[in-house]
């Protein structure tokens, strides 16, 4: 096409006749629409409806019950992100939303942590490893999507969070204790715990200070 033939379009005035949102919108329109074709062309089940935003997936007992009895008791001191009464985590002490753990102090000598799995995910984690830090909780078991890639993930482990990848998906419990389908993400079980170095005291002996 020759430089001449080009169609200069008018310059355009006044509001943009979409809207962002409105494109933002049907843009997830589209790509939902899309998503059910392809489901419905292999045959899938549309997927379930699950939402990390509701926050309460309930520890499954067969995981509560590895852990209690590797740590060979039978129940924790302390469960600071829980339902109340009747919940699935055998604790001594619970906090619930109206009280919010987050705001307690958490002393104990095993802490059970299944935090709400919303937008406050990070500062859970960060409660965790401060409590544990200033030496209130001595063990904090963390039950926690396997976000590899986030910023919590990485203050968790380099504070000394000790991961151990869960293989296949948990089926979580809904608040009715009735079991879900498997959760759509990867769990981990990171344990804050006494190091080896914590019970060595490395001065020589005979020394006084
Ligand atoms: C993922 S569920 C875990 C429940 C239970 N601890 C367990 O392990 O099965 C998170 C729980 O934290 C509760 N929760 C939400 N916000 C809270 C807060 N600020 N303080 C204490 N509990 C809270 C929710 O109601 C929910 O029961």
């Amino acid at each position: 096409m020759a430089k001449d033939d080009v169609i200069e379009t008018p310059p355009r005035s006044g509001r943009p006749r979409i809207h962002q949102n409105d494109r933002e919108r049907w843009r997830k329109a589209q790509a939902a629409r899309r998503q059910r074709l392809r489901d419905a062309a292999t045959c899938k089940k549309p997927r379930a409806i699950f939402s990390s935003q509701r926050g309460e997936w309930g520890s499954p007992p067969e995981l509560i019950g590895n852990v209690l009895s590797r740590l060979e008791i039978d129940c924790f001191c302390l469960d600071p992100a829980s339902p109340g009464p009747g919940g699935p985590v055998p604790a001594r002490r619970y906090f619930t939303k109206e009280e919010d753990g987050l705001c307690q102090e958490w002393v104990g000598e095993h802490v059970w942590l299944n935090p709400p799995y919303g937008r406050h995910l990070a500062k859970w984690v960060r409660k965790a490893v401060s409590e544990w830090h200033f030496g209130r909780a001595k063990t904090i078991v963390l039950l926690l999507p396997a976000r590899t890639d986030t910023l919590w993930w990485h203050e968790l482990i380099t504070a000394g969070g000790q991961p151990e990848f869960l293989k296949g998906r948990v089926r979580f419990l809904d608040t009715d204790g009735q079991r879900r389908d498997v959760a759509p993400f990867a769990s981990v079980l990171v344990w804050l715990r006494p190091q080896v170095g914590d019970q060595i005291d490395p001065r020589p002996q005979g020394i006084d200070e």
